[in-house]
């Protein structure tokens, strides 16, 4: 949460205390330049070892709480029919409202196996936004093709639009009549959009989109991977939800949904994931698959300590300190660095603080991956390690030619309860200095490039070998620290 101090100023605190710590160090910035050569300038390739703060993802990265410590030492470790499964399920029942539930190793899986029985060649699977991996799930393993139908908002990085998250029905009416209902394999809607720099939808878009669903049979599907982050945003912008909690925005949220799916990596703080619903035939159409792809039904890939850990998980998630934590976190990051006139996506949403690559190196063009540049620019002059959430993010046409991605975003991911406001202040001061000096920054050309998701184990290298010439500057100017 926030709180008020007596000088009217707004600071997001903790509502958790340290009991275990983890230590870091800040590597001297000739070390970070020869690591992120070594890494092809792509900062998933990077070693923990030559990083101060890691914000390359909330995913799985995140502290646990003591009660799912203390969950993961008693476990129930079957192959089939452990009580640790129903444990789990529920907590999902309780929680999320869902009936049938079967857990998958993380969220992507999930994607494989809905795309996998529920889209077909020349079907589409209209959506509120594309994620890395689902795009390439709906395309690869459905063979269907991925629409994009969000909000007119949208792609406006700075913005005062609380809900830029939101699909735009008419868009989706369109899509219906130009393909032929029959031709929708399903709609997705993902809870805080994360590319679109975890942007939330309202209750009422959700509402209106299971209506229209529903009047021509299609299925709903929720990524909810953040879905208590989106329901603590509308508990503090949609009219009439002010009074409620996040367990019973969360829970409405679920009940406009024929089949929700998340990855336990996000809001429940484990490595794992799950697919739920109250539709029987859905179900069992899915369920065939899961010990072919994932394991067992009791298990779906995870490990029983994992699923324990899920289930205390999921029950906090809905806490108002828990949905709130990261939230709070990143809405004074995104505010620290407004103040200062750094271009950062508005307003503050889940998951991250994005810097809007194309306004922070407006002389990079796309084809040289602004977002990319930054990204590796900032990790040299901080040791902060964030992701390109850009054009490199993006996969080729099938004629082989690039796609420019709508943003150019830099993310800096605030994992759950690692953090804290000296960090971000430490970041917030690197950021500035990296914004007075950006024109040293040039583009990035891919020297090895992966035929899929190629921002992964793709290489690239800095043009007129930019990286020396910054790390140089920092040095002379911040020191090696
Ligand atoms: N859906 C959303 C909205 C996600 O953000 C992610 C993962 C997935 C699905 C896939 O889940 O990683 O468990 O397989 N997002 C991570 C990130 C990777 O860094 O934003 P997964």
């Amino acid at each position: 949460m926030s709180i008020k101090l007596s000088n009217g100023k707004e600071i997001p605190i903790e509502m958790h205390k340290a009991r275990m710590v983890q230590k870091i160090s800040l590597p001297p910035v000739e070390q970070r330049l020869k690591a992120i050569e070594e890494a092809g300038y792509n900062t998933f390739q990077l070693k923990t070892k030559d990083l101060f703060l890691d914000m390359l993802t909330d995913s799985g990265v995140n502290a646990m709480s003591d009660n799912q410590y203390a969950a993961m030492m008693r476990v129930d470790d079957a192959y089939a029919g452990s009580m640790t499964f129903y444990e789990f399920a529920d907590a999902v029942k309780d929680v999320l409202g869902y009936k049938y539930v079967m857990n998958v190793h993380q969220g992507r899986a999930a994607e494989h196996l809905i795309s996998k029985v529920f889209a077909k060649p020349g079907d589409v699977v209209p959506t509120n936004y594309h994620f890395t991996t689902t795009k390439v799930h709906i395309e690869l393993t459905g063979g269907a093709a991925c629409l994009e139908i969000y909000h007119d908002e949208a792609l406006k990085t700075e913005s005062t639009n609380p809900f830029k998250g939101n699909m735009d029905p008419q868009k989706l009416k369109n899509v219906i009549k130009k393909y032929g209902k029959e031709k929708v394999a399903y709609v997705r809607m993902e809870a805080t959009t994360n590319l679109l720099g975890g942007q939330p939808f309202s209750m009422q878009n959700l509402k209106e989109i299971k209506q229209i669903c529903k009047e021509h049979g299609l299925i709903l599907v929720l990524d909810g991977s953040l879905i208590s982050e989106n329901a603590y945003l509308i508990r503090q912008r949609e009219k009439g939800y002010e009074n409620k909690t996040v367990a019973e925005i969360v829970k409405e949220m679920c009940s406009y949904a024929d089949i929700f799916y998340m990855s336990g990596r996000k809001n429940t703080c484990v490595r794992g994931g799950c697919i739920a619903t109250n539709n029987k035939e859905l179900f069992e159409k899915l369920q065939p698959w899961l010990p072919v792809y994932e394991g067992f039904f009791t298990y779906g890939g995870m490990s029983q300590r994992e699923v324990a850990a899920m289930a205390v998980g999921m029950r906090e998630m809905v806490d108002l300190d828990m949905a709130g934590c990261a939230i709070e976190q990143i809405k004074y990051f995104v505010n620290r660095l407004k103040e200062t006139g750094i271009p950062v996506v508005t307003p503050p949403g889940g998951l991250a603080c994005h810097l809007d690559a194309k306004k922070f190196l407006p002389h990079i063009p796309q084809s040289e991956y602004p977002a990319g540049a930054l990204t590796a620019a900032l990790y040299i002059v901080s040791g902060i390690r964030s992701m390109e959430r850009g054009t490199i993010s993006m996969e080729r046409d099938k004629d082989g030619k690039e796609v420019f991605a709508d943003l150019e975003l830099t993310r800096l991911a605030l994992p759950r309860r690692v953090y804290t406001i000296s960090h971000i202040e430490y970041a917030v001061d690197r950021i500035n200095w990296l914004y007075k000096h950006r024109n040293l920054v040039k583009g990035l050309k891919f020297v090895f490039e992966p035929p899929v998701l190629r921002f992964f184990l793709g290489k690239l290298e800095a043009l007129d070998n930019w990286g020396r010439n910054l790390a140089e500057v920092c040095k002379k100017e911040i020191g090696d620290h």
